[in-house]
């Protein structure tokens, strides 16, 4: 099976796409990085990148007249690296429909709360403030609708009374480094599928919420 040609999207830190290069390193994932893009100059993604010898491409939405003329932008550049699967990894941008569109089944997120709750920013205090007992992360496709995708793999655990944002977040990001590379290895696998019911994995019909990862998992 010949290797995937991922490409990565970012705007920060780049600690989600630190453990998919780690998996990949490890033999895990069946696939390459061809290709990380980020709309910060500053992001720190792009030194990891740099270090672990992948391109990088600063794309600025700044020097766009508009949303639509930087994901333009942004899909020729994946285009042009041939991009099989393409990685939301703390990308902050909303995407415009045409961009969705083009990379429809092939583009992942992961977002900080169980989806469907807490869509959106603030996730972790939202959680706090609801007095949830249970908070954590989930990998999905991309649809139009922001953070509505469907659920492929959901990471899970647990909020203590101590918790506050911070401790909380960590908890979760901890999570998201195991959750993240996990959908990847499947997907460059062949072993996620699509169908009128639902994502399958193998022969397996996920539920609505994907794949759960208990807080041992
Ligand atoms: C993560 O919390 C992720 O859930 C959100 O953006 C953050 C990215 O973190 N979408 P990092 O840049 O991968 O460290």
């Amino acid at each position: 099976m010949s290797l995937k040609r991922i490409a990565v999207l970012i705007s920060g830190s780049g600690s989600n796409l630190q453990a998919i290069m780690d998996a990949i390193d490890s033999g895990r994932i069946n696939g390459q990085i061809v290709q990380v893009i980020s709309n910060k100059a500053c992001a720190y993604g792009l030194e990891r990148a740099t270090k672990a010898g992948i391109p990088t491409t600063h794309i600025d939405h700044k020097a766009f007249a508009s949303r639509e003329m930087f994901d333009d932008e942004v899909r020729q550049c994946i285009d042009a690296h041939q991009a099989d699967l393409v990685i939301l990894a703390g990308f902050m941008r909303i995407l415009s429909p045409a961009f969705v569109q083009h990379f429809s089944g092939r583009m992942l997120n992961i977002h900080p709360s169980l989806l469907p709750k807490y869509k959106g920013l603030h996730t972790h205090k939202r959680a706090l403030a609801a007095g949830d007992k249970e908070h954590g992360c989930t990998v999905h496709f991309v649809t139009e609708e922001l953070d509505g995708g469907p659920l492929l793999v959901q990471a899970v655990v647990p909020i203590v009374t101590e918790d506050n944002e911070e401790s909380l977040q960590n908890r979760v990001h901890k999570r998201e480094h195991v959750a993240y590379p996990l959908a990847v290895e499947w997907i460059c696998a062949n072993r996620v599928h699509f169908s009128e019911n639902g994502i399958h994995l193998d022969d397996e019909l996920l539920d609505n919420s994907g794949f759960r990862l208990g807080y041992e998992a």
